[in-house]
């Protein structure tokens, strides 16, 4: 007879179970239990496969599957209960599908947790992956009606935070579409990454047994874009391979980075000082003492929250980098900081299009802000250029006309023409015309630039990307 089992799975071999100070040191049930509709599904799919080859009967998947779905919706109802002692969320499904279904007993038949665990998290990735494309996409297009709301509105641009020249503030608001598109892109590849079945490396070298890899790859929908089947290439590095958390957590961060820098913009935008915006009650705070205060905390927090995802980041670099092949149990804590980057990404893409989608442009400071002639000092560089003045010495002599405006106390443009001839010959009675902003604007023309013509085929060109598609 057998002797008494200590723990279900790998008791065999051992005199005692774990002391119950490794039961808690050890298990990951508490975090990795949201990875049950994966698992399940992983295991569906595996018993589907087994009875395809011969190695379970149809009766014996239709019992699994018909178990592993009462266990999903007990999970979903709240009324599963998990045990820290079965160590992670596979063993607790095994184990309570054993309880229902004797054919459970073959289910694990040529698997092991290590390419269970992989093909999970890869199922993982690709939903997760597409959650944070849709919702980014949603935050785009708050961003782009505020864009539209304001077609007209000039600010000026920055450069070390010192007003360099005037743009549409909606070209500002694309600058950030794009950055946020790149995180698109990023989330697209991680998706693309994970999209390889790990099932049928076992723990690392496979299996005796004839099992159709291929098979249980396509009904989990680990395809190709012609439908054909991806499975992992090689066994060892299958239960050893980190890499798409590595880029899924890249990923994250560097949303996170942009989401800060697009909140410090925010930040000072919205102060006394700038005025541009006024930021939504519903994402601000209050101070506890001063009564006057409105603090831009949701933008601060996403500033700060970036922190948090780079700390992910590395946690999971230096989790990887001396691991020896394959599997180690180490890498079981590889979930934490995933599950973590991807609840706080979640919540900076929501928290974000709730903020910009409740701002106020405040029009007037934009204009006041941007009617300041000495942003157009560049163009009255170019102005001489046209006029054959090469442009370092129209640089130098521009500076030379700022220099005068400042020493008479004056705008730029109020400056006498006859002083400004003084300062070189190629200025004409039309130099003043190069402060006319709407025609400053037009002459900026090319791809990428901040003139209406450009406006208009950005907008329309982001139109067309973020029509909600049926
Ligand atoms: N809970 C484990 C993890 O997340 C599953 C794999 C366990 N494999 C093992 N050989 N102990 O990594």
């Amino acid at each position: 007879m057998a002797k008494k089992q200590t723990q279900v799975t790998w008791g065999g071999r051992f005199a005692t179970g774990p002391a119950e100070l490794m039961q808690r040191f050890s298990e990951s049930v508490s975090f990795d239990h949201r990875l049950a509709a994966f698992d399940i599904a992983g295991s569906k799919a595996h018993a589907a496969m087994l009875a395809q080859v011969g190695l379970i009967t149809k009766r014996e998947r239709d019992a699994i599957h018909r178990g592993l779905a009462a266990i999903l919706l007990e999970i979903e109802a709240g009324k599963f209960k998990w045990d820290a002692k079965l160590e992670d969320v596979h063993m607790n499904i095994e184990h309570a599908l054993t309880k229902r279904v004797p054919a459970a007993a073959k289910l694990h038949t040529a698997r092991s947790r290590n390419d269970q665990v992989a093909t999970d998290m890869r199922l993982w990735f690709k939903h997760a992956g597409s959650v944070l494309v849709t919702k980014l996409r949603t935050a785009q297009r708050a961003l782009l009606a505020v864009a539209a709301a304001n077609r007209e509105v000039l600010v000026p641009g920055y450069t070390h935070l010192q007003r360099a020249q005037p743009v549409y503030l909606a070209h500002h608001l694309f600058a950030w579409l794009e950055m946020l598109d790149r995180d698109c892109a990023r989330f697209e590849r991680v998706v693309q990454q994970a999209n390889w079945c790990p099932l049928g490396s076992g723990a690392i070298a496979g299996t005796t047994l004839p099992i159709d890899r291929e098979f249980t790859a396509k009904l989990l929908g680990f395809v190709d874009a012609k439908g054909r089947p991806q499975v992992t290439q090689n066994s060892m590095d299958t239960v050893a391979d980190r890499d798409v958390f590595v880029e899924f957590a890249a990923a994250c961060a560097m949303t996170g980075v942009h989401f800060s820098r697009i909140a410090e913009d925010l930040i000072l935008w919205s102060s006394t000082e700038f005025k541009f915006v006024d930021l939504p009650d519903a994402f601000c705070t209050g101070s506890s003492l001063m009564p006057q205060k409105k603090n831009p905390d949701a933008c601060e927090l996403l500033r700060g929250k970036s922190a948090r995802l780079q700390g992910n980041l590395t946690t999971l670099l230096t989790l990887t980098k001396g691991l020896p092949m394959t599997y180690n149990r180490d890498l079981q804590e590889d979930k934490p900081p995933i599950f973590d980057s991807y609840d706080q990404t979640v919540l900076c893409v929501e928290v974000f299009a709730g903020t910009v989608g409740g701002m106020a442009i405040n029009t007037g400071a934009c204009a006041a802000a941007v009617a300041d002639p000495v942003l157009l000092a560049t163009d009255l560089a170019d102005y001489l250029v046209e006029r054959g003045v090469p442009f370092r010495e129209a640089h130098h002599v521009v500076g030379a006309v700022v220099q005068l405006a400042e020493k008479n106390s004056v705008q730029i443009n109020h400056l006498p023409t006859e002083e400004v001839v003084k300062l070189h010959s190629a200025f004409g009675p039309d130099w003043l015309e190069v402060f006319d902003l709407q025609r400053a604007m037009s002459k900026r023309r090319g791809t990428g630039m901040p003139g209406p013509t450009q406006l208009r085929r950005q907008f329309s060109r982001w139109n067309q990307r973020l029509r909600e598609r049926a």
